[in-house]
């Protein structure tokens, strides 16, 4: 008999389980954990009563059986949403996935997150600052949990962010990420304080990880779903991955 050795933590489920199951919901968490994952990446907003909550998109339309932009809902409404029928009829009536109940499952788990802050049209900075906040007080709580690592596309939710970390003398690791990499976007993330930069895999040669290692940074790429590709990134010196695909790692 074979023991499953869970795969180290260059491996992120994207968005929680890839795509074995539906976006953003704790059943992603579940699926993405029994397939061996031990890292997590997921997407964070905030219900318009202040609650952090996970969906990629600015609107419910693609992931949910609601319409229309999510920000105006409260989350007593949203816990209603199906959030799972979109994908297949076994994730029906999954309800969308709170912060807190990511961080539980976390804890529970002994899980790595890496807590993607997706902001509502216009609430960047407050997005960012609720996020880092609640990650404080959860590692209060929690100290000896894996301190969740913190990225976004967005610069302003980011400096929120560490304007938050830093009041609060906070060690919490913060990535920026960007669609298509570039001198500026690393200098951007050394002035962050950033642990790493997240990009496109597609942006990734052994010249552009050897300019993020030599700032001291780490460089992890979105969203890698082809074994070959994968393997070559890897041996690149790429230090970690997002991928879709639950099967991958075990391809390599
Ligand atoms: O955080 C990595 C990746 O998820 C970024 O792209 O659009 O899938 O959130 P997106
Ligand atoms: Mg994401």
């Amino acid at each position: 008999m074979t023991t499953r050795i869970p795969f180290d933590l260059r491996w992120f489920a994207h968005r929680g389980g890839g795509d074995a199951a539906p976006e953003n919901t704790l059943a992603a968490f579940e699926v993405g954990f029994k397939a061996g994952f031990r890292a997590f990446e997921c997407d964070v907003k905030l219900s318009a009563d202040g609650v952090l909550w996970l969906l990629h998109d600015d609107t419910l339309d693609r992931t949910t059986d609601a319409r229309g932009p999510a920000a105006p809902w409260r989350w007593e409404n949203l816990q209603l949403v199906d959030a799972g029928s979109w994908h297949s009829a076994t994730f029906k009536g999954e309800p969308p996935a709170s912060l807190d109940q990511v961080l539980d499952f976390a804890a529970r788990h002994a899980v790595w997150l890496n807590l993607e802050i997706k902001p509502n049209p216009g609430q960047d900075a407050q997005t960012g600052e609720a996020v880092a906040r609640r990650v404080v007080q959860w590692l209060a709580d929690q100290p000896s949990a894996q301190r969740p690592l913190l990225s976004s596309f967005s610069l302003a939710a980011l400096q929120a962010a560490r304007a938050v970390l830093d009041a609060l003398q906070a060690d919490v690791p913060l990535a920026y990420l960007v669609e298509t990499y570039d001198a500026a976007a690393l200098e951007q993330a050394v002035a962050l304080g950033a642990e790493g930069l997240h990009t496109d895999w597609q942006q990734v040669t052994p010249a552009v990880v050897a300019a993020v290692h030599a700032r001291g940074l780490k460089l992890r790429a979105y969203t890698v779903n082809d074994a070959n590709q994968a393997r070559a990134l890897l041996a690149d010196g790429l230090d970690g991955l997002f991928t879709d695909r639950l099967d991958l790692p075990s391809r390599l």
